[in-house]
């Protein structure tokens, strides 16, 4: 696969191994994902400074609130000149539409909609009280996410070929959950491996923890990039 297509999850607190990460692998993995552990505890600053590297970032936020809430927190996020942001299509059409509004003036940050997180399950979504299987809620989720006007989705990988045929080429599909071969799922659900989930028609991997625990990363990295991961 193209290194661009390999987005890192750095799901680490401190702002210095984060940005060692960077540093390590910028040229060789397209795209640094910024989530809810690291923006907490480093703050807007710290996404400037990894900027400032020359990397991509993925500002990983699920925002998901009323629309006008969303609306401001996606403009302030676009300032820092982030490649994606994710929204939860579960804020329903008005929020989304807020949000693609509030992004529209910054071009180069898309949008992203998260469907299904894939650490959920049907038995997860029963509980939730939601009538279908993961699958068929993601699909009715992209389904929504696309009349709103949104070009790119969040999704599991075993989703990816249900959701390309309803939506085409030209749709940005994001697929986390993905475990190279014998890695430890941790709490993911609907996991592939990498070269499946590239073959089903992921845009970009979201991967973390199997890099990021691996004694050794660039090997990894190598095998995923190779096809072989
Ligand atoms: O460590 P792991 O490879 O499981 O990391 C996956 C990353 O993708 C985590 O940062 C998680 O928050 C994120 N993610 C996910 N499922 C989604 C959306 C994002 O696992 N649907």
């Amino acid at each position: 696969m193209n290194p661009d297509q390999l987005i890192l999850a750095l799901d680490v607190s401190d702002a210095g191994v984060a940005l060692d990460w960077v540093r390590r692998f910028n040229h060789q993995i397209g795209c640094f994902k910024i989530g809810l552990q690291l923006f907490t505890a480093q703050g807007p600053d710290f996404v400037r400074e990894v900027r400032q590297t020359g990397a991509q970032v993925f500002l990983d936020l699920k925002l998901h609130d009323i629309p006008n809430t969303v609306a401001k927190a996606v403009e302030a996020a676009c300032q820092l000149d982030i490649q994606y942001l994710t929204v939860h299509t579960l804020g329903g059409r008005a929020m989304l539409t807020a949000a693609l509004a509030a992004a529209a003036p910054t071009p180069r940050t898309m949008l992203l909609g998260i469907t299904v997180l894939t650490s959920h399950d049907n038995d997860d979504l029963d509980d939730l009280g939601f009538d279908h299987t993961a699958a068929g809620q993601a699909l009715l989720l992209a389904k929504l996410a696309r009349s709103a006007g949104m070009r790119g989705l969040v999704c599991s990988p075993r989703e990816v070929t249900l959701l390309r045929q309803e939506l085409g080429t030209d749709f940005t599909l994001v697929t986390p959950g993905v475990r190279p071969a014998g890695a430890a799922v941790n709490d993911q659900n609907r996991v592939t491996t990498p070269a499946e989930a590239i073959a089903s028609g992921s845009s970009h991997l979201v991967i973390g923890r199997p890099i990021l625990n691996a004694p050794d990363p660039e090997q990894v990295i190598a095998g995923i990039l190779s096809g072989g991961g």
